[in-house]
């Protein structure tokens, strides 16, 4: 049976949260495979709303077991309190798997993730300062903290050592900031150990072993494909690897069982903290996008950076994750403009360039060439087959299909779980 994954196909914040709850309800697992509580995803049931950080959306179907992979990195306090807080709005988080072998975020890490940021300047990556790129980067460096060894005192005491060693000199010398003792952090993450343990597996043979038994699973990415540590806007991206590739390492499963990758799309683009953004807009286009589509972090309470929908990214998605569909979101936030422009290709050092360029410094120069598509403005939130969407909806989600490369299979008309529009069945 199938396992599917979700991902976002621009630079994170394009409605995977939604969408993952859409599928909840048809999926026994939903598997967070990388990053951390840098995410942050918003699901609306009903009158309710849920922000997720750390947890996958799929916390909220009862019958679906939610995973956290290998591949995450866990911040226990995060954890811990994202779990309390959905308990007291009678959410049921018993079946909660978490991998032994997924990182911990330590405190130590989102000190440094702080400080780098600050001595970074006006370089600054615009991180979410949840210690994400320094925990990836210790695990890399074989000094990182698995949740495993919070049940192995004289090992977790050895690992915090063989961290702040070096740490603690960059900190006191370069950073001038006091050092870290190792006595604290220690004792601080064994307070979590027994509060965590209930949820600890070995989610690898859990996951295979529901695949063999047909189960359906979900693996549900974080932030987007262009925030890849290897195939989005280096260095602005951030540390792991929401591509495809991502969930069979960081969930521990063969590429060979996934049969499908839908690629999450907004309507338009948004982007938060540094970096280029051939689309962005500067005028009221741009304050009108970020208006109507509430375009504000979950996480961190940024303003995201708005523009138009860039169909060389939509492509690029497309090409390095494998994707077999698409769903739109937020196409109701586009009505009400009387011409859309589409992004179809680059114009770089007065070339015009079809696909995504591999050059930094070409990107960089990239200058969005716009096609106008014919807008609405009538209201679309009510739809609920394809056919009820106005001729010039239609028409600019076919265009938007033809030129990412990838069948459009659901429509976001708003973010209810039943606003949404399925075009063919993802499971
Ligand atoms: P994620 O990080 O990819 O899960 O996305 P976020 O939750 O950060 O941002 C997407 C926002 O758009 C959330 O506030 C969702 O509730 C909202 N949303 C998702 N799909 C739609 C849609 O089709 N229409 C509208 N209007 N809002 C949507
Ligand atoms: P979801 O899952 C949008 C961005 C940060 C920063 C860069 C690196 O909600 O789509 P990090 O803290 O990860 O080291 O920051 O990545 N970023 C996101 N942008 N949505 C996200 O998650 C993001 N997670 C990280 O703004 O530019
Ligand atoms: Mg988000």
């Amino acid at each position: 049976m199938p396992a599917l994954v979700l991902l976002g196909a621009q630079w994170g914040d394009e409605g995977k949260g939604k969408a993952t709850d859409l599928l909840g309800g048809s999926v026994d697992y939903v598997v967070r495979y990388q990053g951390g509580n840098n995410a942050g995803h918003t699901v609306v049931v009903g009158d309710q709303k849920y922000a997720l950080h750390l947890l996958p959306s799929g916390i909220l179907s009862p019958e679906c077991t939610p995973v956290i992979g290998n591949g995450v990195v866990v911040d226990p306090s995060v954890l811990l309190s994202e779990l309390s807080g959905l308990n007291e709005r009678g959410v049921d988080t018993s079946k909660l798997l978490i991998s032994g072998n997924a990182h911990i975020i330590t405190p130590y890490n989102v000190t440094v993730d702080k400080v780098t940021e600050r001595f970074l300047g006006k370089r600054k990556i615009g991180t979410t300062g949840r210690g994400i790129g320094p925990t990836y980067a210790d695990k890399i460096n074989r000094v990182g903290i698995r949740v495993q060894d919070l049940y192995d005192e004289s090992i977790l005491t050895q690992k915090v050592e063989a961290a702040l060693d070096v740490k603690n000199q960059i900190l006191t010398k370069l950073y001038n900031r006091r050092a870290i003792a190792i006595d604290q952090v220690v004792e601080e993450l064994l307070g979590y150990a027994a509060q965590i343990e209930r949820y600890v597996a070995d989610t690898v043979l859990v996951l295979n072993k529901a695949l063999d038994d047909d189960k359906v699973v979900l693996f549900e990415g974080g932030q987007g494909t262009l925030l890849d540590i290897d195939h989005g806007t280096y260095p602005f991206v951030t540390s792991s690897n929401p591509t495809a590739g991502g969930a069979c390492t960081g969930a521990g499963v063969g590429p060979t069982r996934i049969s499908r990758v839908i690629g999450i799309l907004k309507a338009y683009t948004t982007r938060v903290g540094s970096g280029p953004f051939p689309t962005e807009l500067f005028d009221d286009d741009g304050d009108a996008l970020r208006r109507i589509g509430g375009e504000r972090g979950v996480t961190t309470g940024r303003d995201r950076r708005c523009g138009w929908f860039d169909a060389v990214i939509a492509r690029y998605a497309t090409r390095v994750n494998g994707l077999t569909d698409f769903f739109l979101t937020k196409l109701d936030v586009l009505t009400g403009w009387e011409q859309i422009p589409v992004c179809v290709a680059y114009e770089i050092d007065g070339k015009r360039v079809e696909e995504l360029p591999y050059s930094q410094t070409d990107f960089h120069h990239a200058k969005p060439v716009y096609e106008m598509l014919p807008g609405w403005s009538e209201d679309i939130s009510k739809a609920k087959t394809f056919a009820d969407l106005p001729k010039n909806a239609q028409d600019y989600v076919k265009a938007l299909e033809e030129m990412s490369g990838a069948p459009i299979s659901a429509i976001g008309v708003g973010p209810g779980r039943d606003e949404t529009i399925e075009i063919n069945s993802f499971i």
